[in-house]
Order: structure tokens, then sequence, then C-alpha cells
């Protein structure tokens, strides 16, 4: 009895140090544990709750036609070295990028695979003030779509992160 004791005990003991290692190992259909050992997903992340993809692409479009026509962001840069043309195909790659950009921001399936925000916005001269005329517009869109209050509060924690990135002046 008492060795079956100290056997109990060993193995107690070293299954409470090794928990926490494999919690982090995906265990193999053999190895499938009977009891959870990380713990479960806290719910939809911010993606899935603004309704994936499709519900983004809406939001990036309003934005962009918004932040376009908006003299307080000068979007095309005019009267810049930096200056943009708006042509359809311009304009198609930059949403495409934008949502792929948020997607993956917002814990989406696909990676972003586009240029750092720093690398596309060097030398465009953004002042903050523009950044953040630009936050207002992304805003007014999200409320536009119809984005629910604490939605819009992670988005915007989000795009607020990139400041330092875009803004030069
Ligand atoms: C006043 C603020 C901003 C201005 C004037 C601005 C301007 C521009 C312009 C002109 C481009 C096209 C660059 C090119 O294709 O060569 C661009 C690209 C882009 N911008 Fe901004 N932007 C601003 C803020 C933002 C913010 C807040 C975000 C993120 C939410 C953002 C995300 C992007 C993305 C993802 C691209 C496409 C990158 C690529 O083609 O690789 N921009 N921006």
């Amino acid at each position: 009895m008492r060795v079956f004791l100290i056997v109990c005990t060993l193995v107690a003991s070293v299954h409470l140090m090794l928990t926490p290692a494999l919690a982090a190992v995906p265990l193999g259909p053999a190895e499938e544990p009977t009891v959870e050992l990380s713990p479960a997903p806290a719910g939809p992340n911010l993606y899935e709750r603004l309704g994936g993809e499709s519900a983004i692409a809406a939001v990036v479009e309003d934005f962009v036609a918004r932040a376009a026509a908006d003299p307080a962001v000068n979007f095309t840069r005019k009267g810049t070295p930096r200056e943009w043309q708006p042509t359809p195909d311009n304009l198609l790659r930059l949403k495409k990028r934008l949502v792929e950009m948020l997607a993956a921001a917002a814990g989406g399936p696909d990676p972003y695979a586009g240029r750092s925000m720093k690398e596309v916005h060097r030398g465009m001269g953004i002042t903050g003030a523009e950044y953040d005329a630009i936050v207002v517009n992304f805003k007014r869109s999200l409320d536009e779509l119809n984005i629910a209050l604490s939605e819009q509060v992670e988005l915007l924690a989000l795009v607020g992160t990139l400041r330092s990135d875009i803004v030069e002046s």
C-alpha cells in the first residue's frame, strides 16, 4: 500500500509539472486528452464578430469613397511629390490591400502580405490632422455599416496603433 501511495504521489507531481508544457503542444489523436488542457477560446474573434471579409469589404468600400472625397485628408496627396492617381486599377488594389490588412489585424484566417504601413506611406508627409480626419471618416463608415460600438472600439484601437507609422509631420 505504501509503495502504491508513493507511486501515485510521484505520478501526480510529474503530471503537475508537465501540464503547462503539454497545454502548448498539439497532441495526436492517440493521445487525445479526455480533459481540456488549454482554456477554451473566449468566443468569436473580432473578424468573426464583424461578419468576416464581406463585412470588412463593405466598410472599406464606404471608407475609401469618404476619405478620397474629404479635402481635410487629401488622400491623393495632391500638391505633394507623392501625388497618387485614383485610377480604377489603383483604387481596386488599395481596397483589396485595405481589406486584407484589416481582416488580418482583426484575426482573420489569412496573413497580410502587403507592404508595411511605414513603407507605404513614407514620404507622403501625412500630418496628424490629416490622420485624425481619416479616422473620423473611418468611424463614419463603421456607423454607416451598423458596426456595433464594442467592435468599433476594437477596430479603432487597431487603426490607432498605426498612427506613428503613418504620420510624418
Ligand atoms: C491621412 C491618412 C492617409 C493617407 C493620406 C493615406 C494615403 C494612401 C495612399 C495615397 C495610398 C496608395 C499608395 C500606393 O499605392 O502607392 C495608400 C495605401 C494604403 N494605405 Fe493609406 N493613407 C492614410 C491612412 C491610412 C490608414 C489609417 C490606413 C489603415 C487603416 C491605411 C492603409 C493603407 C493600405 C493598406 C494601403 C495599400 C498598401 C499597398 O498597396 O501595399 N492608410 N494610403
